[in-house]
């Protein structure tokens, strides 16, 4: 988008510009990435081989609606959701807050999304060659087997998206992270451990990513990765929103309900992706999120663990030209240390 239309989209509403951006994208007025990626930037998050490691945050396109056009504009991954088995409305109006002067943004959005029919529809009409897309599921608000939900999602995608994130972390759903705890993870990681088994005796494997919250206590990162591992999840997204507030937050939003992303969490969550690394210690792949505004961030969580990163609110602010800059500025620092790829600074401190 060119700068006088984010400028514009900027004196909208934060939903109304938001749906406007997508349903731009999804006629295709989106920009397009003309050159092909350094191959500095090439990267796997297990098997699955990426041509450049900077990704799209789930929560931009929770419908699936403009993947192709996200990874035409540059992103080397774009993870589309979260997505619920029935679609639901999500939390009332205003519920997206533009934290302006600190980069950042406050949602209580509530998984508002259209539901696993349409998603699964647009998922598989789409061109497989321009890229990976994933494929991020939860639970209903309302569901009675909350665990059961993530299950459904994962049958009903299978085949459809080229991975998966088993979603945990949003503060918006009541009681949602409480499935981070030991006994509860334990459950629907071996549910789900169950029904992928069933899938892949029929058709191909695909990696089943977890994603996190930055709000963990210590302990929990250790009962944390040992889930991962014990049901066979291929890696671990660090992280989603926080519900915290960190020093020194200047907006007038910045007492709304909800969960805070943007330039004020990259310290955090880049913190928890140090502590998962230092446990995980290469067993699980890493994927970092949170904060990520420039090459030197993305460099930054590669440097603490990560193979690859996702990012939303930056781009909110600046636009999807930020996607190049970003890149651009990666590749010159790994060249500049030295690195012939990003698989190989993973976690150098
Ligand atoms: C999100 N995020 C998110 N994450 C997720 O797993 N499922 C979701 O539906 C959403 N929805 C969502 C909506 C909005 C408006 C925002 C800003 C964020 C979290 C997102 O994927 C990411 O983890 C965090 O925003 C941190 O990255 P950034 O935004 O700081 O780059």
């Amino acid at each position: 988008m060119p700068r006088v239309g984010a400028k514009a989209l900027h004196l909208l509403d934060p939903e109304d510009a938001h749906n406007l951006t997508i349903r731009a994208l999804a006629a295709g007025l989106g920009p397009q990435q003309m050159t092909r990626d350094d191959p500095v930037l090439a990267t796997q998050i297990g098997s699955l081989a990426l041509p450049n490691a900077v990704g799209l945050a789930a929560g931009f396109d929770k419908n699936a609606e403009a993947p192709v056009a996200m990874l035409r504009a540059g992103f080397g991954f774009v993870e589309c959701g979260t997505v619920t088995p029935l679609a639901q409305a999500g939390n009332p109006r205003p519920r997206l807050f533009r934290l302006t002067q600190d980069r950042a943004v406050i949602n209580r959005m509530g998984f508002n999304n259209g539901g696993l029919e349409p998603f699964a529809q647009r998922l598989s009409v789409r061109p497989k060659a321009a890229g990976v897309v994933g494929a991020n599921i939860g639970a209903n608000k309302d569901s009675g087997d909350r665990i059961g939900d993530y299950v459904t999602g994962l049958e009903r995608l299978w085949g459809l998206a080229d991975y998966f994130t088993v979603n945990i972390s949003s503060p918006n759903t009541p009681g949602l992270r409480a499935l981070q705890t030991k006994a509860a993870l334990d459950e629907l990681l071996g549910r789900l451990a169950q029904a992928r088994a069933a899938l892949i005796a029929s058709s191909a494997d695909v990696p089943v990513l977890l994603k996190v919250a930055p709000d963990l206590e210590e302990g929990e990162v250790e009962s944390i990765v040992e889930s991962v591992l014990a049901h066979g999840l291929n890696g671990i997204i660090v992280s989603n929103t926080t519900i915290s507030r960190p020093e020194g937050l200047q907006s007038i939003w910045k007492a709304e309900t909800g969960g805070l992303s943007g330039a004020p969490l990259m310290t955090l969550s880049t913190h928890m992706l140090r502590r998962f690394h230092e446990v995980a210690a290469g067993r699980v792949a890493l994927i970092g999120a949170g904060g990520i505004a420039s090459g030197a961030d993305a460099y930054a969580k590669i440097r603490a663990g990560a193979c690859a990163v996702q990012l939303y609110s930056a781009m909110a602010y600046s636009g999807p030209g930020l996607i190049s800059v970003i890149k651009r500025d990666l590749a010159a620092r790994l060249k500049a240390d030295g690195f012939t790829s990003v698989t190989q600074a993973v976690g150098q401190t």
